[in-house]
Protein backbone atom coordinates (compact mmCIF):
# COMPACT_ATOMS: atom_id res chain seq x y z
CA UNK A 1 0.00 0.00 0.00
CA UNK A 2 3.06 2.07 0.44
CA UNK A 3 1.44 3.82 3.60
CA UNK A 4 4.66 4.81 4.75
CA UNK A 5 6.14 5.82 1.26
CA UNK A 6 9.32 8.42 1.90
CA UNK A 7 9.25 8.36 5.55
CA UNK A 8 12.56 7.81 7.50
CA UNK A 9 12.75 6.35 11.14
CA UNK A 10 14.26 4.36 14.00
CA UNK A 11 12.86 0.85 15.70
CA UNK A 12 14.37 -0.01 18.62
CA UNK A 13 14.21 -3.39 19.89
CA UNK A 14 14.24 -6.27 17.81
CA UNK A 15 15.92 -8.91 19.30
CA UNK A 16 14.75 -12.27 17.85
CA UNK A 17 11.91 -13.08 15.16
CA UNK A 18 9.66 -13.06 18.31
CA UNK A 19 9.88 -9.70 19.07
CA UNK A 20 7.54 -7.11 18.06
CA UNK A 21 9.46 -4.95 16.95
CA UNK A 22 11.28 -7.24 14.50
CA UNK A 23 7.76 -7.68 12.64
CA UNK A 24 7.47 -3.85 12.85
CA UNK A 25 10.82 -3.15 11.37
CA UNK A 26 9.65 -5.56 8.38
CA UNK A 27 6.07 -4.20 7.99
CA UNK A 28 7.61 -0.55 7.72
CA UNK A 29 9.86 -1.60 5.63
CA UNK A 30 7.61 -3.19 3.20
CA UNK A 31 5.48 -0.56 3.24
CA UNK A 32 7.96 1.67 1.77
CA UNK A 33 9.63 3.17 4.92
CA UNK A 34 13.97 3.55 5.03
CA UNK A 35 14.92 2.83 8.99
CA UNK A 36 17.40 1.96 10.82
CA UNK A 37 17.76 -0.07 13.83
CA UNK A 38 19.08 -0.50 16.85
CA UNK A 39 18.99 -2.55 20.31
CA UNK A 40 21.43 -2.65 23.42
CA UNK A 41 25.06 -3.66 22.50
CA UNK A 42 24.29 -6.92 24.84
CA UNK A 43 21.44 -7.91 22.67
CA UNK A 44 23.62 -7.95 19.54
CA UNK A 45 25.97 -10.83 20.31
CA UNK A 46 22.95 -12.91 20.16
CA UNK A 47 22.96 -11.81 16.64
CA UNK A 48 18.82 -11.94 15.55
CA UNK A 49 18.95 -8.45 14.88
CA UNK A 50 22.08 -8.77 12.33
CA UNK A 51 19.99 -11.54 10.38
CA UNK A 52 16.97 -8.86 10.23
CA UNK A 53 19.21 -6.08 8.88
CA UNK A 54 20.68 -7.49 5.85
CA UNK A 55 16.88 -8.53 5.48
CA UNK A 56 15.38 -5.45 5.07
CA UNK A 57 18.64 -3.45 4.35
CA UNK A 58 18.95 -1.20 7.38
CA UNK A 59 21.98 -1.06 9.21
CA UNK A 60 22.14 -2.15 12.88
CA UNK A 61 23.78 1.02 15.46
CA UNK A 62 24.14 -0.21 18.80
CA UNK A 63 22.87 2.39 21.90
CA UNK A 64 21.81 1.32 24.91
CA UNK A 65 19.12 3.36 25.71
CA UNK A 66 19.49 4.61 29.09
CA UNK A 67 22.43 6.10 27.51
CA UNK A 68 22.17 9.85 26.33
CA UNK A 69 25.69 9.72 25.01
CA UNK A 70 24.27 6.57 23.04
CA UNK A 71 20.89 7.94 22.25
CA UNK A 72 22.98 11.13 20.54
CA UNK A 73 25.07 8.89 18.77
CA UNK A 74 22.26 6.62 17.16
CA UNK A 75 19.88 10.06 16.37
CA UNK A 76 23.25 11.58 14.40
CA UNK A 77 24.16 8.41 12.70
CA UNK A 78 20.52 7.83 11.70
CA UNK A 79 19.64 11.22 10.38
CA UNK A 80 22.89 11.04 8.26
CA UNK A 81 22.37 7.62 7.05
CA UNK A 82 18.52 8.24 5.83
CA UNK A 83 19.68 11.28 4.61
CA UNK A 84 16.93 13.85 6.69
CA UNK A 85 15.20 14.38 10.13
CA UNK A 86 13.00 11.10 11.00
CA UNK A 87 9.24 10.79 10.80
CA UNK A 88 8.73 7.64 13.34
CA UNK A 89 10.58 5.78 16.20
CA UNK A 90 9.26 2.64 18.26
CA UNK A 91 10.42 2.47 21.55
CA UNK A 92 9.84 -1.41 22.02
CA UNK A 93 11.98 -2.12 25.26
CA UNK A 94 11.43 -3.73 28.46
CA UNK A 95 13.31 -5.63 31.18
CA UNK A 96 12.56 -6.36 35.01
CA UNK A 97 15.49 -7.14 37.19
CA UNK A 98 13.36 -7.73 39.66
CA UNK A 99 11.16 -10.04 37.91
CA UNK A 100 14.41 -12.25 35.92
CA UNK A 101 15.60 -12.70 39.47
CA UNK A 102 12.51 -13.96 40.47
CA UNK A 103 12.16 -11.62 43.16
CA UNK A 104 8.49 -11.08 45.08
CA UNK A 105 6.42 -7.64 44.69
CA UNK A 106 6.74 -7.82 48.68
CA UNK A 107 10.66 -8.02 48.36
CA UNK A 108 11.74 -5.93 45.98
CA UNK A 109 15.38 -4.51 45.59
CA UNK A 110 14.99 -1.17 45.31
CA UNK A 111 17.97 -0.43 42.64
CA UNK A 112 17.18 -2.87 40.78
CA UNK A 113 13.81 -1.16 41.07
CA UNK A 114 15.10 1.73 39.39
CA UNK A 115 17.47 -0.24 36.53
CA UNK A 116 14.05 -1.56 35.52
CA UNK A 117 12.45 1.92 35.47
CA UNK A 118 15.70 3.60 33.48
CA UNK A 119 15.56 1.00 30.84
CA UNK A 120 11.64 0.51 31.00
CA UNK A 121 10.74 4.26 30.98
CA UNK A 122 12.67 6.81 31.41
CA UNK A 123 14.85 5.64 28.54
CA UNK A 124 11.35 6.75 26.61
CA UNK A 125 11.70 10.57 28.05
CA UNK A 126 15.72 10.65 27.12
CA UNK A 127 15.02 9.24 24.00
CA UNK A 128 12.31 12.15 23.30
CA UNK A 129 14.52 14.71 25.32
CA UNK A 130 17.40 14.12 23.13
CA UNK A 131 15.69 14.27 19.55
CA UNK A 132 13.51 17.30 20.63
CA UNK A 133 16.73 19.22 21.70
CA UNK A 134 18.81 18.15 17.86
CA UNK A 135 15.33 18.76 16.42
CA UNK A 136 15.52 15.65 15.13
CA UNK A 137 11.80 14.74 14.23
CA UNK A 138 10.39 15.77 11.21
CA UNK A 139 6.84 18.01 11.33
CA UNK A 140 3.91 15.59 11.80
CA UNK A 141 6.32 13.22 13.11
CA UNK A 142 5.04 10.16 14.99
CA UNK A 143 6.68 8.63 18.46
CA UNK A 144 5.33 5.21 19.71
CA UNK A 145 6.05 3.05 22.67
CA UNK A 146 4.72 -0.49 23.81
CA UNK A 147 2.74 -0.78 27.42
CA UNK A 148 0.45 -3.61 28.71
CA UNK A 149 -2.62 -2.74 31.03
CA UNK A 150 -0.81 -3.60 34.14
CA UNK A 151 -0.52 -0.17 34.35
CA UNK A 152 -4.43 0.53 34.74
CA UNK A 153 -5.37 -2.77 36.20
CA UNK A 154 -3.51 -5.62 38.63
CA UNK A 155 -1.84 -8.23 37.56
CA UNK A 156 0.14 -9.65 40.34
CA UNK A 157 3.17 -11.56 38.69
CA UNK A 158 3.67 -8.26 36.30
CA UNK A 159 5.32 -7.01 39.46
CA UNK A 160 7.41 -3.90 39.13
CA UNK A 161 7.31 -3.52 35.18
CA UNK A 162 3.26 -2.29 35.99
CA UNK A 163 4.90 1.01 37.23
CA UNK A 164 7.54 1.09 34.55
CA UNK A 165 4.34 0.87 32.29
CA UNK A 166 2.24 3.65 34.28
CA UNK A 167 5.36 6.44 33.89
CA UNK A 168 6.23 5.06 30.54
CA UNK A 169 2.02 5.92 29.56
CA UNK A 170 2.23 9.31 31.21
CA UNK A 171 5.99 10.32 29.74
CA UNK A 172 4.10 10.25 26.53
CA UNK A 173 1.12 12.16 27.52
CA UNK A 174 3.48 14.69 28.75
CA UNK A 175 5.95 14.91 26.42
CA UNK A 176 3.06 14.45 23.57
CA UNK A 177 2.13 18.08 24.96
CA UNK A 178 5.86 19.28 24.10
CA UNK A 179 6.55 18.07 20.97
CA UNK A 180 3.11 18.28 19.63
CA UNK A 181 3.50 22.35 20.51
CA UNK A 182 7.22 22.23 18.73
CA UNK A 183 6.57 20.19 15.79
CA UNK A 184 3.21 18.69 15.28
CA UNK A 185 4.99 15.46 16.96
CA UNK A 186 2.78 13.17 18.07
CA UNK A 187 3.58 10.80 21.02
CA UNK A 188 1.45 7.55 22.00
CA UNK A 189 1.53 4.14 23.61
CA UNK A 190 -0.13 1.22 22.01
CA UNK A 191 -1.24 -1.37 25.12
CA UNK A 192 -0.87 -4.80 23.90
CA UNK A 193 -2.17 -7.90 24.25
CA UNK A 194 0.33 -11.09 25.89
CA UNK A 195 2.54 -11.99 23.12
CA UNK A 196 5.00 -15.02 23.18
CA UNK A 197 8.51 -12.70 23.08
CA UNK A 198 11.76 -12.75 25.42
CA UNK A 199 10.66 -10.20 26.93
CA UNK A 200 6.59 -11.43 27.80
CA UNK A 201 8.16 -15.35 28.18
CA UNK A 202 10.07 -14.06 31.20
CA UNK A 203 6.85 -13.10 33.38
CA UNK A 204 5.92 -16.13 35.90
CA UNK A 205 2.66 -18.11 34.71
CA UNK A 206 2.81 -16.40 31.00
CA UNK A 207 1.18 -19.49 29.24
CA UNK A 208 -1.67 -19.91 31.82
CA UNK A 209 -2.45 -16.31 31.65
CA UNK A 210 -1.78 -15.99 27.38
CA UNK A 211 -4.43 -19.13 27.74
CA UNK A 212 -6.63 -16.82 29.60
CA UNK A 213 -6.63 -13.51 27.93
CA UNK A 214 -7.25 -15.24 24.81
CA UNK A 215 -10.38 -16.51 25.80
CA UNK A 216 -11.46 -13.42 27.95
CA UNK A 217 -10.77 -11.34 24.36
CA UNK A 218 -13.78 -11.60 21.98
CA UNK A 219 -11.43 -10.94 18.98
CA UNK A 220 -8.81 -13.34 20.67
CA UNK A 221 -5.51 -11.73 21.59
CA UNK A 222 -3.88 -9.44 19.13
CA UNK A 223 -0.56 -11.23 17.48
CA UNK A 224 2.76 -9.74 17.20
CA UNK A 225 1.77 -9.51 13.41
CA UNK A 226 -1.30 -7.65 14.50
CA UNK A 227 0.63 -5.07 16.48
CA UNK A 228 3.61 -4.20 13.67
CA UNK A 229 0.10 -3.58 11.26
CA UNK A 230 -1.15 -0.99 14.23
CA UNK A 231 2.28 0.42 14.31
CA UNK A 232 2.49 1.02 10.79
CA UNK A 233 -0.70 2.71 10.71
CA UNK A 234 -0.03 5.04 13.66
CA UNK A 235 3.06 5.98 11.49
CA UNK A 236 1.17 6.84 8.26
CA UNK A 237 -0.16 9.99 7.50
CA UNK A 238 -3.76 8.50 8.41
CA UNK A 239 -3.51 9.44 12.35
CA UNK A 240 -1.87 12.95 12.55
CA UNK A 241 -4.57 14.46 14.92
CA UNK A 242 -4.11 11.15 17.60
CA UNK A 243 -1.57 12.09 20.51
CA UNK A 244 -1.33 11.61 24.21
CA UNK A 245 -3.34 8.22 24.27
CA UNK A 246 -2.81 4.74 25.44
CA UNK A 247 -4.33 2.49 22.81
CA UNK A 248 -5.70 -0.84 23.69
CA UNK A 249 -4.57 -3.24 20.51
CA UNK A 250 -6.17 -6.11 22.50
CA UNK A 251 -8.99 -7.87 21.05
CA UNK A 252 -11.17 -6.36 23.44
CA UNK A 253 -9.65 -7.92 26.29
CA UNK A 254 -9.25 -4.05 28.35
CA UNK A 255 -13.18 -3.54 27.88
CA UNK A 256 -14.91 -7.15 29.04
CA UNK A 257 -16.20 -7.65 32.78
CA UNK A 258 -17.10 -11.53 32.22
CA UNK A 259 -16.29 -13.68 29.68
CA UNK A 260 -18.62 -17.00 29.28
CA UNK A 261 -15.73 -18.51 27.94
CA UNK A 262 -13.87 -18.52 31.09
CA UNK A 263 -16.58 -19.75 32.92
CA UNK A 264 -16.71 -23.03 31.07
CA UNK A 265 -13.20 -23.50 31.85
N1 LIG B 1 5.36 -9.71 24.97
C1 LIG B 1 4.30 -9.23 25.62
O1 LIG B 1 3.46 -9.98 26.16
C2 LIG B 1 4.09 -7.73 25.66
C3 LIG B 1 2.80 -7.22 25.95
C4 LIG B 1 2.64 -5.84 26.02
C5 LIG B 1 3.72 -5.00 25.83
N2 LIG B 1 4.97 -5.55 25.56
C6 LIG B 1 6.09 -4.63 25.40
O2 LIG B 1 6.60 -4.72 24.08
C7 LIG B 1 7.95 -4.26 24.08
C8 LIG B 1 8.82 -5.24 23.30
O3 LIG B 1 8.93 -6.46 23.98
P1 LIG B 1 8.82 -7.88 23.25
O4 LIG B 1 7.69 -8.58 23.89
O5 LIG B 1 8.87 -7.74 21.77
O6 LIG B 1 10.13 -8.63 23.81
P2 LIG B 1 11.66 -8.64 23.34
O7 LIG B 1 12.39 -9.34 24.46
O8 LIG B 1 11.79 -9.23 22.00
O9 LIG B 1 12.07 -7.09 23.30
C9 LIG B 1 12.55 -6.37 24.40
C10 LIG B 1 13.76 -5.60 23.89
O10 LIG B 1 14.26 -4.66 24.84
C11 LIG B 1 15.65 -4.57 24.56
N3 LIG B 1 16.39 -3.89 25.63
C12 LIG B 1 16.52 -4.30 26.93
N4 LIG B 1 17.33 -3.45 27.60
C13 LIG B 1 17.70 -2.47 26.70
C14 LIG B 1 18.53 -1.33 26.79
N5 LIG B 1 19.15 -0.98 27.94
N6 LIG B 1 18.70 -0.55 25.68
C15 LIG B 1 18.10 -0.88 24.51
N7 LIG B 1 17.30 -1.97 24.37
C16 LIG B 1 17.12 -2.76 25.45
C17 LIG B 1 16.05 -6.04 24.42
O11 LIG B 1 17.34 -6.23 23.88
C18 LIG B 1 14.94 -6.52 23.51
O12 LIG B 1 15.27 -6.36 22.15
C19 LIG B 1 8.34 -4.09 25.56
O13 LIG B 1 8.18 -2.74 25.94
C20 LIG B 1 7.32 -4.95 26.25
O14 LIG B 1 7.12 -4.59 27.61
C21 LIG B 1 5.15 -6.88 25.45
Amino acid sequence: MGLLDGKKGIIFGALDEKSIAWKVAEKCVEQGAKITLTNAPVALRFGGIQKLGEKINAPIIPADATSLEDLEKLLDESISHLGGPLDFMLHSIGMSVNVRKKKAYTELKYDWMQKTFDVSAISFHKLMQVAYNKDAMAEWGSILALSYIAAQRTFPDYSEMAESKALLESFARSFGYHYAQKKNVRVNTISQSPTVTTAGSGVKGFDEFFNYAEKMSPLGNASADACADYCVAMFSDLTKMVTMQNLYHDGGFSAMGMSPAILDM
